[in-house]
This record gives C-alpha cells, structure tokens and sequence, in this order.
C-alpha cells in the first residue's frame, strides 16, 4: 500500500513537472520557443510530445511543486530537485533547458531530458536513475510508436530530436534509446511490438560503430533488421529537414539488410586496390556469410560474393570454414 501511494506521487511529481515545463515553454515568448521554431518543430509537435522549458533560475519548479503540496523529500526522490552541498537546501535540477518529458510505455512521464539552448555542455542532462527510471528500459518515442508501426516496422534513431523529426513528417514509428548503446533490454521490447527495426543512426563513426552493434543485439532476439544509411555528418533530423518526406521514404525503401550492410561497411574499411586490403576484404566477406543460418540464403550471397568480387566460390567456403583448399 504504502509502496503504491510512493509510486503514484513519483507519477505525480514528474507529470505535475511536466505540465509546468510546458506551461513555461507555451504561454509567452521566450528564448526556447524561438529555438525550438528555428529547428523546425511544430506547435503539434511540441504539443504531443509535451516539450517544455526551465527557467533560468534555482527554484522556480521546486517551489512550483511545494505549492502544489509535495514535500521536498518526495520532489528529490523524483530527481528534479538536488540536496545543495551544506545539505540545507535543494535546487532545481534542470535550469535554463528545453526539457523533454520520458514516457514509459503507458504514457507516464518518469523521467526528463533536458537541452542546452547553445553550445554549453553537458548538451543534454537526465534524470538520475530511479526505481521507475532505468536508462536501459526505456525507449524515447515508443509510447506512440508503439500504436504505428507500419507494416510493422519500426525506425530506430539515436536521438530525441530524430524521433520527433520523424514523428512530425509522419513516420510515428520512430524510437530511440536515451543516447546509450542498445541493450537487451531494448531489443525484447522492439520485438515485442515490431516485426523489423530499421536503425537510422547519425552518418558519422559512432553511429556506424553502434550499428554493428546493435544488428548483434537485435539478432539475439530474432527480429528482422535492416539499416538506412545516411551522409557524412547527417542525422535523421539533418536529412528529413533538407531533403523532405519523401526523401527520407525513398531511403526507408532502399535501407540494406544488414548483411548487406556489413558487406558494404568492409568494403569501406578496406575500399584501396592493395593486394592487402584485398584479402581481408574477402576474408571479412567470409566471416559475414558465415553467420547467414539459411542455406539457400547463403549460397545466394555466395555466388553473388563470388561475381562481385572476383573470389571462387571455393576459396570462400574454404575461408568461411577455416579449411585449406588444395592447390593442384
Ligand atoms: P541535437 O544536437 O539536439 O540535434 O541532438 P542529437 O540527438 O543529434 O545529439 P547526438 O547525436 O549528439 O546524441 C544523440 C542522443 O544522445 C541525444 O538525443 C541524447 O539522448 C544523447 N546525448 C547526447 N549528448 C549527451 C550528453 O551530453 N549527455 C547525455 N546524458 N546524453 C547525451
Ligand atoms: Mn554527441
Ligand atoms: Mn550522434
Ligand atoms: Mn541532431
Ligand atoms: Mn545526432
């Protein structure tokens, strides 16, 4: 009982928040919701998505919520508000940022993210982790998405800003995890309201590297996986801002599978002519068609392996099994 009653204040507390955020953000001019209109969001969008802002200030949304009747304990327990050094007093945990509620599945806020209006760092700050707010169990979007995946696909991005980006365009299938690598966790959620996640992450190197990492996450759950990727130094918000709606769809139609994906990373990593990179572009091919479980899927990449770059079918069976082939 007395563990329900702390739950339903942590809602509370977070909602109530919420509420004040967007308050803030809505009724007058601010600086904010001027930099919230120069990177394109709409007034919808803010709305279902709940944006809002903190103040610039120590104690606007702590005294906020002692008006409203919470104790300071309970505030603190809520993250928003933190014990000052002397332990005498709190403060508002977020000051000066445009704050983005976190749902959970149902819709109840538990947690925020909030973002610097320039270039000061950290560019976006959460809240600490609680009992009703683990990182890893949490995906940024899925509340909505979860009602839209479309012939059940979801995209999954990195950012906040992707997500509602997407959202606005229409593509209300759009999650992403709160700027940690993919867990478990997140994988079995996925799979639990999509059939295939297309990752969308940001065209830079830590996008390609968590990639990679995730195809492995997702595939431990069985879930089918494709990639779009994106320009150099472009993220979904970038690219669906500058090119469009239907630019982004077309990409959607073209994402790779992830072999596919894997072969054209290697191919990259080992794009000179050198007789060097040569090999250990075939060998890496190897080791990706390795882990294809379906025969006929796999003697298909093979062969066409086997045209594309000029590798007998042979060779790279033999390489994909560790055997040596006899030279006559
Ligand atoms: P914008 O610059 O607002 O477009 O953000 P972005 O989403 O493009 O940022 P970025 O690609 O750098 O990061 C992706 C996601 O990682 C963000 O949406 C955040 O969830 C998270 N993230 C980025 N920077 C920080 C940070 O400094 N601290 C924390 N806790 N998370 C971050
Ligand atoms: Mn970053
Ligand atoms: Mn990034
Ligand atoms: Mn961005
Ligand atoms: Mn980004």
């Amino acid at each position: 009982k007395e563990r329900q009653k702390n739950d339903r204040i942590y809602y509370d507390i977070n909602r109530q928040a919420g509420r004040y955020f967007y308050d803030n953000l809505v009724q007058r001019r601010n600086l904010a919701q001027d930099y919230l209109i120069k990177r394109g969001l709409t007034i919808k969008a803010i709305r279902s998505f709940g944006l809002g802002y903190a103040l610039d200030g120590w104690d606007y949304l702590l005294n906020h919520l002692v008006k409203k009747g919470y104790s300071k304990e309970d505030i603190e327990k809520s993250g928003l508000i933190v014990k000052n050094k002397q332990k005498d007093g709190y403060y508002d945990r977020f000051r000066k940022r445009i704050m983005f509620p976190i749902f959970d599945v149902r819709g109840n806020v538990i947690a925020f993210g909030g973002r610097v209006l320039d270039d000061a760092l950290p560019k976006y700050l959460n809240s600490p982790e609680t009992k009703h707010f683990n990182k890893s169990e949490v995906l940024y979007g899925l509340h909505i998405a979860r009602k839209n995946a479309m012939n059940g696909q979801g995209i999954l991005v990195e950012g906040y800003m992707d997500v509602i980006a997407l959202h606005q365009q229409g593509f209300k299938n759009a999650i992403a995890t709160l700027g940690t690598s993919l867990t478990q966790g997140h994988a079995l959620m996925l799979k639990k309201y999509f059939n295939e996640i297309i990752i969308c992450f940001d065209g830079d190197t830590a996008g390609i590297k968590a990639t990679l990492r995730s195809i492995e996450i997702l595939q431990n759950v069985h879930i089918d996986i494709k990639v779009l990727t994106l320009p150099d130094n472009v993220d979904p918000d970038d690219f669906i801002k500058k090119k469009g709606k239907d630019a982004f769809e077309k990409k959607l139609k073209g994402a790779l599978n992830f072999i596919d994906y894997k072969i054209y990373i290697a191919q990259q990593e080992y794009a000179s002519k050198s007789l060097e990179d040569q090999i250990k572009l075939g060998k890496a091919v190897a080791n990706i068609l390795k882990q294809i479980k379906s025969p006929i899927e796999q003697e298909t990449y093979i062969k066409n392996v086997e045209e594309k770059f000029g590798i007998s079918k042979d060779a790279i069976i033999a390489e994909m099994y560790g055997r040596k082939t006899s030279v006559n």
